[in-house]
Formats: structure tokens, sequence, C-alpha cells
């Protein structure tokens, strides 16, 4: 998908226009890639636009700068306000969201510890993250020739734009092989992600993931996934996954803020189950997205209502459906 180029830009305290939210070159994070990250929803529900989740996803942001040694001014409640802020600015009723903290502009010795901590806030309408059709009816995937970094190198914990290296490899490779995406071991050879999704996998009525410790990132979504997931009476099972239970799987599905809960009906050209999307992935699809569209009681209490002013009719803030990647 492509950017409309309009609309507003949470940048240390100040909300510019999009064409405006520039950072100089010279910035430590565009060189070392120094930042950390968050992508979050905003839902529009029949009770009006709700958060999903937006406290865990600025926890592990805090967490993911902790790891990198990376101090802001504001605390998370009040970067969690500016979030707010963005997306009421932005007067959209659904959006992706994009926090990020960044080494800026002072000096470009790999050590960071001297660059300010600078943070970007950036909304947008993103849809099916895998393509239209994906939900339904399942993407096919390969396993990549790239595995995930291994323990103490490059933290798994962390949502860090380095990492996102690697998951560009995966995603190149599997992008030019004609496949929607890539699914990634881990230095041991278990199963760990996709380039952006965790993964599940169902046999027998049983849900495997990866456990935390696999080179994954600590998913929102795969942590809401098993909880509704285990609210519908299924197992869900924590475990490192051989390669080979991937070909053997009954049914296959990534999660994530972007890709949501989508099917994937073949690995490496082998079909998965019967090749559509399978029983269980169905309810669970269904379970998750009732819930984010607010037509279930909001009984974990993951969605934080928020009142998003009707834009003026001002072209700058039209924006555009993005087309869907
Ligand atoms: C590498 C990776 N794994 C997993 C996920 C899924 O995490 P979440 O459900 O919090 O979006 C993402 C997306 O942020 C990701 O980039």
């Amino acid at each position: 998908m492509s950017f409309s180029g309009t609309g507003k830009v949470w940048m240390n305290g100040k909300i510019v226009d999009w064409a405006d939210a520039t950072i100089h070159v010279a910035s430590h994070v565009i060189h070392y890639g120094s930042a950390v990250f968050e992508g979050a929803r905003c839902y529009k529900t029949p009770k009006g636009s709700a958060f999903f989740r937006l406290d865990a996803h600025m926890r592990r942001l805090y967490d993911s700068a902790r790891i990198y040694r990376m101090e802001y001014r504001l605390d998370r409640e009040a970067l969690t306000q500016a979030v707010v802020e963005t997306v009421k600015a932005n007067g959209l009723p659904a959006c992706y969201i994009r926090p990020l903290l960044y080494r800026g502009y002072h000096t470009l010795g790999v050590n960071p510890l001297s660059c300010p901590v600078d943070v970007a806030i950036l909304v947008w309408e993103w849809g099916a993250y895998l393509g239209a059709g994906a939900l339904e009816q399942g993407v096919d995937v390969r396993v990549s020739s790239w595995n995930r970094a291994a323990q103490n190198t490059f933290p798994a914990l962390a949502k860090s734009a380095a990492n996102y290296a690697n998951a560009a490899l995966i995603k190149m490779e599997a992008a030019l092989d004609g496949y929607s995406e890539g699914i990634a071991l881990n230095p041991e050879g278990y199963v760990s992600e996709g380039s952006g999704q965790n993964l599940f996998l169902i046999r027998d009525e049983v849900i495997y993931t990866a456990p935390m410790g696999a080179s994954v990132l600590p998913g929102i979504t795969r942590d809401s996934i098993i909880t509704l997931a285990q609210d519908l009476g299924f197992q869900v099972k924590e475990m490192d996954i051989p390669r080979e239970m991937l070909y053997l799987a009954d049914e296959v599905f990534f999660t994530g803020t972007a890709a949501e809960v989508t099917p994937i009906r073949s690995i490496d050209k082998i079909k998965v189950g019967a090749g559509v999307r399978g029983p269980l992935t169905t309810a669970i699809q269904q379970a998750f997205f009732d819930y984010i569209n607010g037509v279930v009681p909001d009984r974990h209490s993951w969605l934080q209502y928020v009142e998003i002013p009707v834009p003026k009719k001002d072209p700058a803030m039209a924006h555009a459906a993005p087309a869907r990647t």
C-alpha cells in the first residue's frame, strides 16, 4: 500500500502536517536502525471507535525502549494520551497506529547514548495486510531460507527496527518466489514466526504455538488468540514446533495487528489440511473479529473507546482508502 500523503503526525509533542514530519538524514536511526516501535489498531464498532489493547502495546513499547536504554521525557501514560490525540487529530474512525521512539540527530558514532530519543506517532488506514481475500481464502507461504536471530543477538522481545532487516530478507525472498509470506525457523531449527506475524497450528483439535524464547515477538494478538481459543474451550500448547509439523497440521494461521487472523492454505506447496480455511481457524477468527468489532461484551477489558471528531471538509485531511497490499 502507498500513503495518501495527508493527515497529521505527532512529533515530540507537536502535531504537524504529514509532509512536514521530517528528520535530518544524519539522524542515528537512519544509519543504525536505532528505533523501537509499535503497531496498534483502532477499530470502528457500533458503540464508536475503540483502541484494541492499546495499553498492552504501549507497555511493549516501553519494554522495548528499556532493553535499548532509551528514555523519553514522557512516561507511558502521557505518550498513550499523545496516541489518542493523534488519532483524534486525524479524524479516522478506524486506523493503524505507529508510535516510534528513535535516536535522533547529534553524532554518528555507533554508541547512540548521546543522541536524543525522539518520538513520532503516525496513523493511517490499513486494510488486509496479506491481501484482499486472504482472511477467507488463506495465503500460500514458504519456509524461509533465513533464520530468526539467535538468543542473545538481536533481542526478540523488543520490537526494534533493527529486527526488521531480518524480517525484510524473509519477506523479500517469499515475495520474489511468489508467496505471500515466509515462515522463519529459529537457529535450533524450530518454527519461529512470519516476518511480521506469530504462527499457530492445529492438529487433532489441539492448538500449538511457539513459546517465548523461540525467537518470537510476544504478539499482543498472539496473547489475545490464546485467551479467546481457551474461552472457546480449545486446548492451547506453547511448545517448540519442529518444521515438519507444519506439513502435518490440519490448520495453520498467522496472527498480528496488521495480519489479524490470516489462514495459511499451503506451505512449501504442500496443502494445509484440505487447503481451505479450517473449522477451528474459522471459529477463532470469528471470535476475534466479533471482539474487535465490539459486537460481543468486552469481557477482558481490551477495548478503549474514544470519540473521534468528524473531520472538517479540508482536502488536506481527506484520506483516500489505501490500496490493499
Ligand atoms: C515479527 C513480528 N512477530 C509478531 C507480530 C505480531 O505482534 P502483534 O500481534 O502484537 O501485532 C509482529 C507484529 O507486530 C511482528 O512484527
